[in-house]
């Protein structure tokens, strides 16, 4: 009797192990699907776990006329666990193949998520490269969680492409969040006589063969996917070196042809002087980009700010220029910090109006501060950004002036160096709230948390 059950426990085991061996491969076991978000609380399903995206080559085309994209894009990642399967953002478009380290591989469409299982599971820390043919009419994307439309937003003559905060998947697949930066490659095929413009430098004469033009951009500093773009259309354009050594591109619709030296200068001498006040500028270009699509806003794609359908004056180019150091080199984990981003960025504005000897920070500061008690700037705390109301003009306005509070507490001398030491520090990387408190701290000798705790967290005006 016992012997018996020892021999059946002995054949199940057995068979249950033949099983296993013919099915999968041992670590299989282990293998789990990656998480179909990133982790963002207030952005439940906006990026992806179980790995990092390390490049994105993308190769796309696209008619204006037919308002139809043809995309290949190329991934280099590596796993952050074994992993069975794993997700990729994309929405609309339609995928014709998916291949892992060349092998084609599964993939379902569910969403906003394409979730892709290779033929065997990706071991942790591996690398993997993956491929994804893709096709259709891309639609740009609609919420309350932004300033309207954003994404590939196609225009009379080509294509618009802002995408904050996660409209990168309605033109390729990606891990759609800050907290994953990757470098890029850009092939961009238009029709002749169209300009394609993207991140970072071209890297040689745009080719034409067949009424096609195609233009090469490699961005090869890390970038957050909500500042990749690959505007298109119409454009004259300038480019040359700002008198502090730095590439300057300059982009604009043919609408606004008398503006493209405005824009170039003022671009140029932002940049070099930003460059005295945050420290060196992080990219190999700056410049700027002014398309007829009437965004009304602009937004800081990286090394290419973009303009929607209005010539900038020289404090939004300030603005966006800012963002250069903070939001781009320095990026958020979470959109709950986006202060750092907005706040920044604003506070650079009445920089360069001090600068400028216009208004003083100060002056902006006092006239803010007597805003009527039941402002949103006083009723929404800036220091945790809301999903449904992320850019709230509390995250720009009283963020800025949560850096001016701060600097009437430590003095100009630390202030300063304290932009530098935190744009330093974390050049290239992500930041917290947390970390930039720790920092004025250190720096100060002071005690400012309740500075911070009234400026940033607190609904009500602080005194
Ligand atoms: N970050 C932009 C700014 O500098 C505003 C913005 C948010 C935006 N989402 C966008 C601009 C989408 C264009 C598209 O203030
Ligand atoms: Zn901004």
């Amino acid at each position: 009797m016992r012997s018996d059950r020892r021999v059946v426990a002995l054949l199940a085991a057995l068979v249950s192990v033949l099983a296993c061996a013919a099915d999968e491969p041992p670590q299989a076991a282990e293998a789990r699907a990656g998480a179909p978000g990133i982790g963002d609380t207030d952005f439940p399903t906006d990026g992806n776990g179980g790995y990092n995206v390390a490049h994105y080559d993308l190769a796309v085309d696209y008619t204006p006329a037919t308002k139809r994209l043809d995309g290949v894009a190329t991934i280099r990642a590596a796993a952050t666990q074994d992993l069975s399967s794993f997700n990729l953002d994309l929405t609309g478009l339609d995928v014709r193949r998916v291949t892992v380290d060349g092998s084609p591989a599964r993939f379902t469409r569910k969403g906003d998520e394409l979730t892709v299982t290779p033929d065997g599971p990706i071991g942790d820390k591996a690398r993997f490269s993956v491929k994804v043919s893709y096709s259709g009419l891309p639609k740009p994307a609609k919420d309350r969680a932004n300033l309207g439309t954003y994404g590939f937003i196609p225009t009379s003559d080509g294509a618009f492409v802002a995408s904050e905060p996660n409209g990168s998947k309605t033109w390729f697949p990606s891990n759609d969040h800050p907290a994953d930066k990757a470098t890029f490659d850009f092939t961009i095929t238009v029709p002749a006589g169209l300009t394609a413009v993207a991140n970072g430098e071209l890297t040689g004469q745009p080719t034409t063969s067949g009424g096609k033009t195609t233009y090469r951009w490699r961005e090869r500093h890390p970038m957050a996917t909500y500042l990749a773009t690959a505007t298109l259309g119409k454009f004259e354009l300038r480019q040359g070196t700002t008198p502090g050594g730095i590439r300057d591109f300059a982009a604009v619709d043919p609408r606004f042809k008398g503006s493209l030296d405005k824009l170039y200068k003022t671009s140029a001498e932002v940049t070099d002087y930003w460059s005295t006040v945050f420290g060196p500028y992080p990219f190999s270009s700056t410049g700027g980009v002014v398309d007829d699509y009437s965004a009304g806003y602009a937004l800081e794609n990286q090394t290419k700010p973009i303009y929607g359908g209005f010539v900038p004056d020289e404090s939004i180019i300030a603005h966006e220029l800012a963002h250069q150091w903070f939001g781009n080199s320095l990026t958020i984990k979470r959109w709950k910090d986006l202060w750092l981003n907005e706040g920044f960025a604003t506070y650079a504005e009445w920089l360069w109006s001090e600068h400028k000897g216009k208004k003083t920070a100060d002056a902006i500061f006092k006239e803010l501060h007597n805003r009527a008690a039941t402002d949103p700037i006083w009723t929404y705390p800036p220091g945790r950004a809301k999903p449904d109301d992320l850019f709230n003009q509390s995250v720009y306005a009283r963020g800025g002036m949560t850096l001016h509070a701060l600097r009437r507490a430590v003095g100009d001398e630390t202030f300063f160096k304290l932009l530098k030491t935190w744009s330093a520090d974390h050049r290239y990387g992500h930041v917290t709230t947390e970390q930039f408190i720790d920092l004025a701290q250190r720096l100060s000798g002071k005690d400012l948390r309740p500075l911070f705790d009234a400026w940033l967290f607190q609904p009500r005006r602080p005194a």
